[in-house]
């Protein structure tokens, strides 16, 4: 027979399906049963993982299946929150460990629900599909040191975690790396656009749009240099690099474009908690 839980995920969608196949690879399901997945619509790929795994899935949860629960994962849309926290909140053993990635949903609002106990909030990316996310969490006063090791542990199954202690600063990250994707598949596209209005074939200015994009993403991944020393490393005076650098940078134009960005970012981060 199999176990009780001792983690359920709530929410198997984009993030948690990714989290999965991250504690698929390294074997947090072990032993079988102990991980459950609730979500009313799991996708096929979800039930392979849940297959594989030996772990448990189902549509709803109830206060017997939690019975020896010590980490919920909540992985919903901000928008259902309040509904499932007060669904979960009755049927739950005391000081379970709640780890959030919702966007948005500040530890004030997770006591509200839950009542005082551990709980984290984290903000990782969708680079947790292949398993380079990477996340900051911030926890309250209740979590102890081995609550932190179980959360990074569970996390760095899809990439690299840091850790903040103000908490006001979430909306800054989310604004950095959880949004921060978007910035650079952005910079691909006007960079492609570019090279397709200076005569390159457009398949050909995306693919070496695209690749350069990763290949910078490797040499900073794989050599010990800060970007400033990785750039000036590729830009010879009076070259090439430094006539496009000099229109990007020649005014402050970009870093003033980028600074005005986050900004903006953060501020909706700070206006969609306080409407949710
Ligand atoms: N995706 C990202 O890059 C990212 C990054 C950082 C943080 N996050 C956060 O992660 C959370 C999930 O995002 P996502 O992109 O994974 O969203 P998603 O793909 O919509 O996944 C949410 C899942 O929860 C399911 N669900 C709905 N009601 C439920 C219930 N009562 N019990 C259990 N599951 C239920 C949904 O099913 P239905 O589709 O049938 O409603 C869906 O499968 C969000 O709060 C988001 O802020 C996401």
């Amino acid at each position: 027979m199999l176990r009780k839980p001792r983690t359920a995920l709530i929410g198997a969608g984009r993030m948690g399906a990714a989290l999965l196949r991250g504690w698929g690879a390294v074997h947090s399901f072990e032993p079988a049963g102990s991980v459950l997945v609730v979500d009313p619509n799991l996708s096929e790929k979800v039930e392979d993982l849940v297959k594989q795994n030996s772990a448990r899935s189902s549509a709803t949860t109830d206060k017997d299946m939690l019975a020896k629960l010590e980490t919920l994962v909540l992985a919903i849309k901000p928008q259902k929150f309040e509904e499932i926290a007060q669904t979960l909140a009755p049927i739950l053993p005391k000081k379970v460990l709640i780890i959030s990635v919702i966007a948005g949903v500040s530890l004030q609002r997770i006591e509200h629900y839950f009542g005082p106990g551990p709980h984290v909030r984290a903000m990782p990316n969708t680079a947790a599909e292949v398993g380079k996310s990477i996340s900051v969490i911030c926890a309250n006063k209740h979590v102890s040191t081995a609550h932190t090791q179980r959360v990074f542990e569970l996390l760095e199954a899809v990439g690299q975690v840091e850790q903040l202690d103000d908490e006001r600063l979430m909306d800054v990250v989310t604004a950095v790396s959880g949004s921060g994707l978007a910035y650079f598949f952005l910079l691909v596209e006007v960079l492609a656009a570019a090279g397709q209005a200076e005569g390159l074939p457009k398949d050909l200015a995306q693919k070496l749009a695209k690749e350069t994009l990763v290949g910078s993403g490797a040499l900073m991944d794989q050599l010990d240099q800060s970007p400033a020393d990785l750039r000036s490393g590729v830009t010879s005076p009076g070259g090439t690099t430094a006539a496009a650098l000099d229109v990007m940078m020649g005014n402050g134009a970009f870093a003033e474009m980028m600074r005005n960005a986050v900004s903006a970012a953060t501020r909706r981060g700070g206006q969609l908690r306080n409407v949710s």
